[in-house]
């Protein structure tokens, strides 16, 4: 499975902060906004990724990221001209998904809970059509909301509904088998003039292959849109990682957890990250994971 993050968009509510940066870049706590979507797709297994951006942000994350070999992933750029809607990742991306099923992932989506990468494992391994992942909600109108029967076949999609038929908010991360090309190429834009995400799994409801797993409580489902949701966002992180002292979205971690990279390397990556906290805790997981650090 190859991985997409779309993180493109103009940011503009998240000025002055996004002037010259873009959203995804920002600092969530410890680490840039980024981080999160991409050990998402890490978690799933996914080693060959595709990142869009914006044409002027593009070269930021080529620097942060480079071709993702560290990690011991290959990661690939490419840019989105506008903010002309979420399905057109799909056509964008089209030669670097080939013949092979994609998860997309939005670049300012924080998902964190128990069990993910194997709930992520299932999802995937049963994937035949779409995999939607749900989350209960107190404002369902700002999200694509879903309902589901008792086996979380979907049994209907709406995109922001002034009344929606459930709390069930639809997440910024969807699997799709490799029709979903051909799909995303059939799109006409919608009336605010985006080709909707909506719309691509609307097509495999019609088809009854979506399927929709519910994220269920002691899970963490974030959206980083304004200036107080990217604060909570950070306060949620420092609180989980100083009061458990496990770090959210440390990619380094979950490189070396999945087997991408060995204890050394994953050692080498903390210690040039020496002096912080964020540098520590890699080393002392590599440490766990049979680094042999220098005496
Ligand atoms: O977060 C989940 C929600 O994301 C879903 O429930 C909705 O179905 C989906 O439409 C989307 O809703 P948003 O209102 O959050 O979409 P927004 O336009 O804010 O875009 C989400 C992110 O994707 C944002 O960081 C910018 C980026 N983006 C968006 C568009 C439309 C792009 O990079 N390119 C785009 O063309």
């Amino acid at each position: 499975m190859k991985g997409i993050i779309l993180a493109g968009g103009s940011g503009t509510r998240l000025r002055p902060l996004t002037g010259t940066l873009s959203k995804q870049i920002l600092p969530v706590y410890d680490k840039p906004m980024i981080y999160y979507p991409l050990s998402v797709l890490m978690l799933a297994g996914v080693r060959e990724i595709l990142l869009i951006s914006s044409r002027d942000h593009s070269e930021m994350f080529r620097t942060l990221l480079g071709d993702g070999s560290r990690l011991g992933l290959r990661i690939e750029y490419a840019e989105q001209d506008r903010p002309n809607g979420i399905a057109e990742a799909l056509i964008i991306g089209e030669d670097f998904v080939g013949d092979d099923q994609v998860a997309l992932v939005l670049g300012d989506n924080i998902f964190h809970g128990p069990r993910f990468s194997a709930l992520l494992g299932d999802a995937y391994r049963e994937l035949d059509g779409c995999a939607l992942f749900g989350y209960r909600v107190s404002d369902p109108q700002r999200y694509a909301v879903g309902e589901t029967d008792r086996a979380g076949r979907l049994l209907s999609l709406e995109e922001k509904p002034a009344k929606p038929k459930s709390n069930l908010a639809v997440t910024g991360l969807y699997m799709y088998g490799n029709d979903v090309l051909k799909i995303a190429r059939t799109l006409a834009p919608s009336a605010r003039g985006e080709l909707e995400i909506t719309d691509v799994n609307k097509v495999y409801l019609a088809q009854g292959r979506a399927r929709l797993t519910e994220l269920g409580r002691g899970f963490a489902w974030l959206d980083m849109g304004t200036h107080d949701s990217l604060l909570t966002a950070g306060q949620y992180v420092q609180l989980v990682e100083q009061r458990q002292g496990e770090w959210i979205a440390c990619v380094e971690e979950v490189a070396l957890n999945r087997g991408f990279i060995t204890a050394d390397q994953c050692y080498r990556l903390g210690v040039e990250m020496a002096g912080t906290a964020y540098g520590s805790y890699v080393q002392e997981i590599a440490g766990r994971g049979g680094a042999l650090s220098p005496a």
